[in-house]
């Protein structure tokens, strides 16, 4: 599938953002189904995939797009900014998700509820990080003929985010079989 490293864009690495919306979205039916050890687990899993993402986006593309001529509407503190805010709220949704070991009855589902409220906000945050990205980063860096350098280690970084997703996918496929029979236990299945 993929070509030589000299083929490959920068825009290869977006792929992960479906994956790591993918894995916070299984951490929310685990806090639906109230399964805080497994909402734990996944929330961290996906905190993991998104420091690896975060991680290529600033060591290789960011410092790729630092020699491109700025770009009013897109400067790079746009992302770092977006990057250290994206990473603020994680904290403050694992601290939550860790708080709901504590509680039970109605008021772990409300907390549940105030939590899920707390992660509308992340997950619009990721929306916008997102659009940036694709509009403004990615297809800049893509266009620049003299970013070969940082372009070849591209091939690289989507192995290791292969990886670490591989990783994952154990956790993943547990946690989906888990949700499945919980679920129909409380429909009466
Ligand atoms: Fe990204
Ligand atoms: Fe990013």
């Amino acid at each position: 599938m993929n070509g030589p490293a000299s083929d490959l864009g920068f825009s290869a690495l977006l792929e992960a953002h479906a994956a790591i919306d993918d894995a916070l979205l299984l951490h929310e039916e685990a806090l639906l189904l109230l399964d805080v050890e497994l909402a734990i687990e996944l929330l961290a899993a996906h905190g993991r995939l998104l420091a690896v993402h975060m991680r290529h986006e600033e060591d290789v593309v960011l410092d790729a797009f630092r020699r491109v001529p700025p770009v009013k509407k897109w400067p790079v503190v746009l992302y770092t900014g977006q990057h250290e805010k994206l990473l603020w709220h994680l904290a403050r949704m694992t601290q939550s998700t860790l708080q709901l070991r504590a509680l039970s009855g109605s008021t772990l589902r409300r907390a549940a509820i105030t939590l899920l409220d707390l992660e509308a906000t992340y997950k619009h945050l990721h929306e916008h990080h997102d659009g940036a990205e694709r509009e403004g980063l990615f297809p800049l860096v893509d266009h620049e003929a003299t970013l070969q350098a940082w372009r070849d280690r591209v091939p690289a970084l989507l192995a290791e985010w292969r990886a670490a997703l591989q990783a994952e996918e154990l956790l993943f496929a547990a946690a989906r079989g888990r949700l499945d029979s919980r679920a129909a236990r409380l429909n009466g299945a």
